[in-house]
């Protein structure tokens, strides 16, 4: 289902990335921050898993870091070479088509000081909590020796709003030119968040309909992630509130970031 997001619909999701880059530089500033907490250093390999159009990816090339991005859809892919030619890192950052699944193929013997993933990316995407463990594990396989795995930005259940979950509330979310209602709803039985997303482009006063999106993501605890992320063989180091502020994860208040070495 969440093909459907990336894959079938990733013009509409096009719109949500393009949205975020407005902030992507500051993002990126932050993570070079916290990429210094742990000596990694501008010419150690990096990989963004799940790079989407590269906010992330592109601006810490332009900070002089060695990135390569992976995403699984062709659009997002495209559109992140575009865009390091535009802020001329084109030669300094490298982008992959491919499935996260196959990164023990794609690398095969490559390996990288840091895998990260940045805003809720990979994991909880199957519903499957055995694929999430393989894919911890494939990560794991392809991290050097005392390098690093980083979850960024990551959803939990410690920061869902219950309440308003429970009241089926819409949000309004203004996206320049466009904008987006979303939906969502709870199951806890399964932890699944069933997000259902619309997408308006702004006409003069009125908002035309042009597409809408359904899909389902599974939300853990952190400390579900953290037994997850350790049978794969990861140790845990840090867990943050925000990478901008540096404070210690508190359940209730922010999202989920997490450092792990192996
Ligand atoms: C919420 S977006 C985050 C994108 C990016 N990290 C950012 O901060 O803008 C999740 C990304 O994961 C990618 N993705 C989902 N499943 C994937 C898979 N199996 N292999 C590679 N990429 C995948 C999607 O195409 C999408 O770009």
């Amino acid at each position: 289902m969440i093909d459907e997001l990336f894959l079938d619909k990733a013009h509409l999701f096009l719109i949500v990335l393009n949205h975020r880059w407005q902030g992507a530089r500051g993002e990126a500033e932050h993570l070079a921050r916290l990429l210094r907490r742990y000596k990694i250093k501008p010419g150690d390999r990096i990989l963004d898993l799940g790079c989407g159009n590269g906010r992330i990816a592109i601006n810490l090339a332009m900070m002089g870091y060695r990135v390569t991005g992976l995403d699984y859809s062709n659009l997002f892919i495209e559109d992140a070479v575009e865009k390091s030619r535009k802020y001329n890192v084109y030669d300094k950052v490298e982008f992959i088509h491919g499935n996260a699944f196959d990164i023990d193929k794609i690398f095969n013997r490559e390996k990288f000081k840091l895998v990260f993933m940045y805003w809720t990316t990979l994991i909880g995407y199957s519903l499957d909590p055995a694929k999430d463990l393989e894919l911890l594990k494939k990560i794991h396989g392809i991290v050097e020796e005392g390098g690093y795995f980083m979850l960024l930005n990551h959803a939990s259940i410690e920061s869902l709003d219950y309440r308003a979950l429970e009241e089926g509330v819409s949000h309004y979310k203004d996206l320049d030119e466009y904008a987006l209602i979303s939906k969502a709803t709870y199951e806890p039985a399964r932890s699944i968040l069933h997000i259902s997303w619309r997408f308006y482009r702004k006409m003069n006063e009125d908002l035309m309909f042009i597409g809408e999106v359904s899909y389902d993501i599974k939300i853990y605890s952190m400390h579900e992630i953290v037994e997850m992320s350790e049978k794969a063989g990861w140790k845990l180091i840090d867990a943050y509130c925000s990478i901008k502020t540096m404070e210690p994860y508190k359940p209730g208040r922010c999202s989920l970031n997490i450092v792990f070495t192996k």
